[in-house]
């Protein structure tokens, strides 16, 4: 009974929206109507954004890297017309009805909610079991007592290693942190804004009553990155991943009597999904349904 039901929503998730002019470039708009900044992919969304311009002493600023959804490739980084024509024909299917579903979320709609429900309710489509990651980890950078003045030096390479072994391991797919961008020049910058958070001067600076209150407390936290990527089917691994990263800095004062302590640290919050084709779902399909959505897929890449 279920089956008939879906069924009759099928044409839905796969007609095209403008009549079929197969040859006048539907598919590259079909990109831009579901990505942020059509094919390019993630990777390089966040290598070309300038951390260095992110006020981390003020949250309020809407500084930071938002992407809403980009693409990611896989291991190879890239897809080609070559090499999409290498996938089963499902998975073809379920990339062409993943996209024009994903096409019809408005951009301003466009989250790591909106676009999970949009793949959760895609009948062409199921979740691979176990494939939910949720991960929120914080990494001490630095953890340093002072007395009265604070002086701190910008991070080392050793220091930023320690950094991006920590987030391979909140991360634990090599292949995402890869996509993601977030290593070398990048992951430099994220760390060095750590040193802004320090002030010339101590933060309770003309608190008379420092005896008084022996101890006090002030946290800052700012978001630095907040990206959602989706991870193409590769002939490897044909699935969709659903990828969304948060990272945020923060740092925490500390004055006790007239020992001053700075704490500053990074978190990042990661979640994850994973899509195959629903095949019940995508065998059942009428066969020039079926050539359709193939056919759009083996174009969407020059
Ligand atoms: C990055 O932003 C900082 C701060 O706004 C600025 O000084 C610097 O020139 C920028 N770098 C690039 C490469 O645009």
């Amino acid at each position: 009974m279920q089956q008939t039901l879906s069924f009759r929503f099928l044409p839905l998730f796969l007609s095209t929206q403008a009549s079929s002019n197969a040859m006048s470039a539907p598919t590259a708009n079909l990109l831009a109507s579901v990505f942020d900044a059509g094919a390019t992919p993630i990777g390089e969304l966040v290598q070309k954004f300038n951390f260095s311009r992110v006020d981390v002493q003020d949250a309020s600023k809407n500084d930071y890297l938002v992407v809403h959804l980009a693409p990611s490739y896989g291991a190879e980084g890239h897809v080609s017309k070559a090499s999409l024509s290498k996938l089963d024909d499902n998975v073809k299917i379920m990339i062409t009805g993943t996209l024009k579903t994903l096409s019809k979320v408005d951009p301003s709609e466009r989250s790591y909610d909106s676009v999970l429900g949009s793949l959760t309710n895609n009948p062409l489509l199921e979740t691979v079991a176990s494939s939910e990651v949720i991960k929120r980890a914080d990494k001490i950078l630095k953890d340093d007592t002072h007395f009265m003045k604070v002086d701190w030096k910008v991070p080392d390479a050793s220091a930023i290693a320690k950094v991006q072994e920590w987030l391979n391991t909140v991360i634990d797919d090599k292949e995402t942190v890869v996509a993601s961008g977030i290593s070398g020049k990048v992951l430099k910058d994220i760390v060095a804004l750590s040193s802004t958070f320090i002030k010339e001067t101590s933060i309770f600076e003309g608190l008379s009553e420092v005896i008084e209150i022996p101890v006090k407390k002030e946290k800052l936290e700012k978001t630095i990155l907040d990206i959602t990527f989706l991870r193409f089917p590769t002939q490897k691994t044909p699935v969709f991943k659903l990828n969304h990263i948060i990272l945020r800095e923060w740092t925490q004062y500390e004055k006790i009597a007239l020992l001053e302590k700075q704490t500053t640290g990074i978190t990042c919050d990661y979640v994850s999904r994973e899509f195959k084709p629903r095949a019940a779902t995508l065998n059942a399909l009428k066969t020039e349904t079926r050539e359709g959505a193939i056919k759009q897929a083996e174009e969407l890449f020059v």
